[in-house]
């Protein structure tokens, strides 16, 4: 059989728990389809790892992630760490470093799933989004003077390269043109951000050119939350930059049920460096340690980890398990439903192959 080693990181909060469940799952799956094995090495990385070493990310931990053929994060973040340590030390130093510059976020509102707005109809909602992952705001460049001075000064510059718009209108071409309706909406801000998304009008001009039977059109990110609330079902494949999808992601979630079901993938398209796929949400301090986390984001990320491996129908397995679970009400408080985490993922297994 295939054998494929994974890095499997938790993290901090609900990410151990969510990081169980997908584990489960992959196991269930792999043991089902007989066709492949998968070894999962645990590393401690997190705030805890942090608190007794000093450091997020061991100074070799980026070659240990290159030994791997993929990473499966949980999250990172603790009530007593500020936000931008433990984000800088942990995932954005993976992110950008191991040039995944491609962060696929997936939506779909499961039949079951009750919208949160009346102008959403389930079969409304079936989005993908392609986040730029390695610039914008996220390049690490920015500052501050005269610290503590009425007149401080503090910057957060966003860095935008050609090159680094060109590779990702690529990549959302190229997901835009695999799915049935090969439409692409370009989300911009280029009539405040003058420089950096201009730049982004002006490529993706030049990229639509190689893609004839992809039909695009562009969003300014304020209007686009409208057209997501009132018009669903005129999206299909977005893409924008590192923060404007960050946002608008979380929103996506919300809109197909809760962030608990939200899935990404951190890809390097070219494979030199192993792709890492984690829940959407955070570490959720408010619920860590009840039992009671949502583990459909972090299973589905597993799926997605599955098919960027070429196990193409394992990914549908427990994409069809989680889609059953969800129908028989097999769902988490998020979700209305009473289950624990547990529960879930017990009710999601016992669906692979039915
Ligand atoms: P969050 O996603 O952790 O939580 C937001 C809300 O959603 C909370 O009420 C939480 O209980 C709920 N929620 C999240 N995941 C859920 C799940 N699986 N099931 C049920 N409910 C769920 O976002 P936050 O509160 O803004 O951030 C908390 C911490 O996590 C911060 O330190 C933040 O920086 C960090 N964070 C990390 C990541 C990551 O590691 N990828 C992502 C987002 C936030
Ligand atoms: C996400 C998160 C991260 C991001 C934070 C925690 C740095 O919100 O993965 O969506 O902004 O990318
Ligand atoms: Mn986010």
């Amino acid at each position: 059989p295939r054998e494929y080693k994974i890095a499997s990181m938790p993290g901090d909060g609900i990410g151990p728990e969510v990081i169980d469940a997908a584990l489960d799952v992959l196991d269930a799956v792999a043991q089902y389809s007989g066709q492949f094995s998968l070894s999962f090495d645990n590393l401690p990385w997190g705030s805890e790892f942090y608190k007794a070493t000093g450091t997020y990310l061991p100074s070799d931990g980026l070659e240990t992630l290159k030994k791997y053929d993929a990473v499966l994060f949980g999250a990172v973040g603790a009530p007593d760490i500020p936000d931008p340590v433990s984000l800088w030390g942990l995932l954005l130093a993976m992110r950008g470093p191991l040039q995944q510059y491609a962060n696929v976020r997936p939506v779909k509102c499961f039949s079951s799933i009750e919208p949160v707005s009346r102008h959403v109809r389930p079969k409304d909602i079936d989005w993908v989004f392609v986040r730029e992952n390695s610039e914008g705001e996220y390049a690490g460049q920015g500052g501050r003077t005269h610290r503590g001075f009425d007149w401080e000064v503090a910057t957060e510059v966003a860095i935008f390269t050609r090159h680094g718009i060109r590779r990702i209108m690529r990549f959302a071409f190229e997901t835009a043109a695999s799915r049935p309706r090969k439409l692409l909406t370009v989300v911009t801000k280029s009539n405040a951000q003058r420089y950096g998304l201009v730049l982004w009008d002006e490529i993706v001009e030049e990229v639509s050119k190689e893609f004839p039977d992809v039909k695009w059109d562009k969003m300014l990110v304020d209007a686009m939350t409208v057209r997501m609330v009132r018009n669903p079902q005129s999206l299909d494949t977005i893409v924008g930059t590192n923060l404007h999808i960050d946002i608008l992601s979380d929103l996506a979630a919300a809109l197909a049920g809760s962030v608990g079901i939200a899935a990404s993938a951190n890809i390097d398209p070219t494979r030199k460096s192993p792709s890492m796929f984690e829940p959407v949400h955070g570490s959720a301090f408010d619920i860590t340690g009840k039992g009671i986390a949502n583990p459909i984001g972090a299973i589905w990320s597993s799926a997605m980890m599955l098919e960027w491996l070429g196990e193409k129908e394992s990914c549908t397995l427990v994409m069809n398990a989680i889609e059953r679970a969800c129908a028989e009400c097999n769902t988490t408080r998020d979700l209305g439903g009473k289950l624990n985490t547990k529960q879930v993922t017990a009710a999601i297994i016992s669906s692979i192959g039915k």
